[in-house]
C-alpha cells in the first residue's frame, strides 16, 4: 500500500452540513482520511447550517452517520470519537450577511491554516453564499471552495454561477466536483493509456470501431425527487459524470498531470463533440422513463409513483428522463466515425458502470469461415461493481480435431490484484482540496462547454411533442435505445445488456 502522506493542518467549513451529502459522503470520507493518518489532527471541521444545534448534538448526528455510512469493520468507535470532537457547528444562514453566525464563524477560523469552504448545498445559493464569504473578508489566499455539481440547470446560470463565485475567489481557488473523476478506475483510466505503451498506440479510428459507456443504476429517485424532477438524467448523469468519462477517453495526451494541461486536453474534446441538430434529436437521442416493473424479483414503483410519494402535491405525468441514450460524435482526426454511444438510467436491472473499446474486426481471415463466431477484440473497462479490465480476445481452440477458434479474455480484477479497498472517491477529493491539487476538478471552461453541448438536446426535446419512453423498471431502458445503436449494425455489450 502507498504510504499516507498527511496533508496540512485545515479548517473546513460545510455549508449544507446537516444534509444527505455531509452525512452520507463527506463525513465518512473524513472519517476515512482521518482514520489512516492523512487528515491532521489538529484539523477542524465546522459544520455550518440553519437548524439550532449544539456542538454535542452535531456530533451525535455525526456518529450516526458514520454507523451508518462506514463498512462495519472499518468503523472502530475510539477513533469515530477523536473525529467527532474535531467536528464544530455554528448556526447559520448563510444567505444572509446579516447573519450572527457570520462573526462566530470567523471567530472559529485559523488565518494561518489551509481554509476549505465546501458547499453542500443547492447550486443557487452557490452565489450568494461565495457573496457573504467575501463581503465577511473570509478569504485568506490560502482558501478554496468546493462546488458540488450541477453547476446551474443550463449554460446562461451555469455562466451566472461561475461569474458570482468568481468575484470572490479566484479560478486555481474553486474546485468543481465531479465525484466520478475521484474514482479510482476512472484515474486509471489514464494509467492505461499513458502508462502502456501497447493501448496509446491502439486508440483510434484505424482500429476502433466505436466506444460504448453505460452508467446503470437500479435505485430510482430515492428521496430526490424535487430536484431530480427538474433535473433528468441528461443533466444530472450525461452533462458531468458521462462527458468527464468521454474525455477521458477521447483526449489526447496531455504534456504532464499539472491540472491545466489534463484540463486543457479535456476541453479540446468537449469542443470536438459535433453538436446534435434539432432535426436529429429523434435519431441521435433516447429518453425514456422507467414504469411499474421488477428488479431481482421485487416488485418496484413507476417513477410517478416514487415522485408522488414524496410531493404534496401529486401529479399525473411528467416529462423528466430517467433515462438517455444518445450517439456522440468526437470530430477529431483521431476518432473520426467512430461513434461514442453513452447511455444511463435509474432503475435498470444492475448497477453497472462500463466502458467498452470495440476493436475493429481483422480486415481479412485466413481461417475457414466455419472455424469460429467471431468476435472482434474489445477491451472492456469496468468502473464499478468489481472495478478492472479485461481484453477479450480470440485464441485457439486446445486440442486436435481441426482449427477452432473461440473468444478468451484476459481479465484483471483489481481488488484480487491489489486485496485492498476501494476508497470512496470523496476521500481522495478532499485530500487533494486540501493539497490545492485541481488535477481531478472541472474548469470552469469545461464545465460550460459541456452544458453548450447538452443544451440544444434539451431545448429540442422540450420543443418535440412526443413524450420519454415508458421502460419498465428492471429493463434495459426504451427498445427505442436498442434501435439507435442496432442501426448502425452495433449491439450494446451483451453482458451489460
Ligand atoms: C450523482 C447523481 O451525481 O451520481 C445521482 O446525482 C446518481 O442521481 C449518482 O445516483 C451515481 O453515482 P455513483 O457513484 O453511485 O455511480
Amino acid at each position: 500500500m502507498a504510504k499516507i502522506i498527511p496533508v496540512a493542518t485545515f479548517d473546513c467549513v460545510v455549508f449544507g452540513a446537516t444534509g444527505d451529502l455531509t452525512l452520507r459522503k463527506l463525513l465518512p470520507a473524513l472519517y476515512y482520511r482521518f482514520r489512516d493518518g492523512q487528515m491532521p489532527p489538529e484539523s477542524k471541521v465546522i459544520a455550518a447550517a440553519r437548524s439550532k444545534l449544539s456542538d454535542d448534538d452535531y456530533r451525535k448526528r455525526a456518529t450516526k452517520a458514520l454507523a451508518e455510512h462506514v463498512a462495519r469493520d472499518d468503523l472502530d468507535p475510539e477513533v469515530a470519537d477523536r473525529f467527532c470532537a474535531q467536528l464544530c457547528y455554528v448556526r447559520l444562514d448563510a444567505t444572509k450577511a446579516g447573519d450572527a453566525g457570520w462573526g462566530a464563524l470567523e471567530r472559529m477560523l485559523d488565518p494561518k491554516r489551509v481554509r476549505v469552504f465546501y458547499l453542500a448545498t443547492s447550486p443557487n445559493l452557490y452565489g450568494p453564499i461565495c457573496g457573504n464569504i467575501g463581503g465577511h473578508q473570509l478569504v485568506t489566499e490560502d482558501s478554496r471552495v468546493v462546488l458540488e455539481k450541477p453547476i446551474g440547470h443550463d449554460l446562461a446560470s451555469a455562466r451566472e454561477i461561475n461569474d458570482q463565485v468568481g468575484a470572490v475567489f479566484t479560478e486555481p481557488q474553486i474546485f468543481r466536483i465531479d465525484h466520478y473523476l475521484g474514482k479510482e478506475t476512472v484515474q486509471n483510466l489514464m494509467a492505461l493509456r499513458f502508462a502502456n505503451t501497447i493501448f496509446e498506440r491502439l486508440w483510434n479510428a484505424d482500429v476502433i470501431d466505436h466506444v460504448q459507456i453505460t452508467v446503470a443504476e437500479t435505485v430510482g429517485v430515492e428521496q430526490r425527487g424535487g430536484y431530480y424532477d427538474g433535473t433528468g438524467a441528461l443533466r444530472d448523469m450525461v452533462q458531468n459524470h458521462i462527458l468527464q468519462l468521454l474525455c477521458l477517453i477521447a483526449m489526447e495526451p496531455p504534456v504532464s498531470l499539472e491540472a491545466d494541461r489534463v484540463r486543457d486536453e479535456k476541453l479540446k474534446v468537449l469542443r470536438a463533440l459535433r453538436p446534435v441538430a434539432s432535426h436529429e434529436v429523434a435519431t441521435l437521442t433516447v429518453r425514456g422513463q422507467y414504469a411499474q416493473g421488477a428488479i431481482d424479483g421485487q416488485p418496484v414503483p413507476s417513477y410517478i409513483d416514487d415522485l408522488n410519494d414524496q410531493e404534496k402535491e401529486p401529479q399525473e405525468s411528467s416529462a423528466t428522463e430517467t433515462f438517455v441514450a444518445v450517439k456522440a460524435d468526437v470530430r477529431t482526426w483521431r476518432w473520426a466515425n467512430v461513434p461514442f454511444y453513452l447511455r444511463t438510467g435509474k432503475r435498470l436491472p444492475k448497477k453497472v458502470s462500463e466502458i467498452v473499446i470495440q476493436y475493429r474486426a481483422p480486415p481479412f481471415s485466413i481461417f475457414p469461415p466455419d472455424a469460429a463466431d467471431w468476435s472482434p477484440n474489445k477491451l472492456i473497462i469496468r468502473l464499478q461493481p468489481e472495478e478492472g479490465m479485461k481484453l477479450e480476445m480470440m485464441t485457439k481452440d486446445p486440442g486436435p480435431g481441426g482449427l477452432r477458434l473461440s473468444r478468451t479474455a484476459l481479465d484483471i480484477r483489481f481488488e484480487k490484484t491489489f486485496g485492498m479497498r476501494f476508497p470512496d472517491a470523496y476521500e481522495r477529493l478532499v485530500m487533494d482540496v486540501v493539497r490545492g491539487n485541481a488535477t481531478l476538478f472541472m474548469r470552469r471552461d469545461e464545465v460550460e462547454a459541456a452544458w453548450a453541448w447538452v443544451e440544444p438536446i434539451l431545448e429540442a426535446w422540450a420543443t418535440r411533442p412526443d413524450q420519454p419512453r415508458p421502460y419498465p423498471a428492471g429493463s434495459w431502458g426504451p427498445t427505442s435505445a436498442i434501435a439507435l445503436i442496432e442501426r448502425d449494425g452495433r449491439t450494446w455489450h451483451e453482458e451489460v445488456g
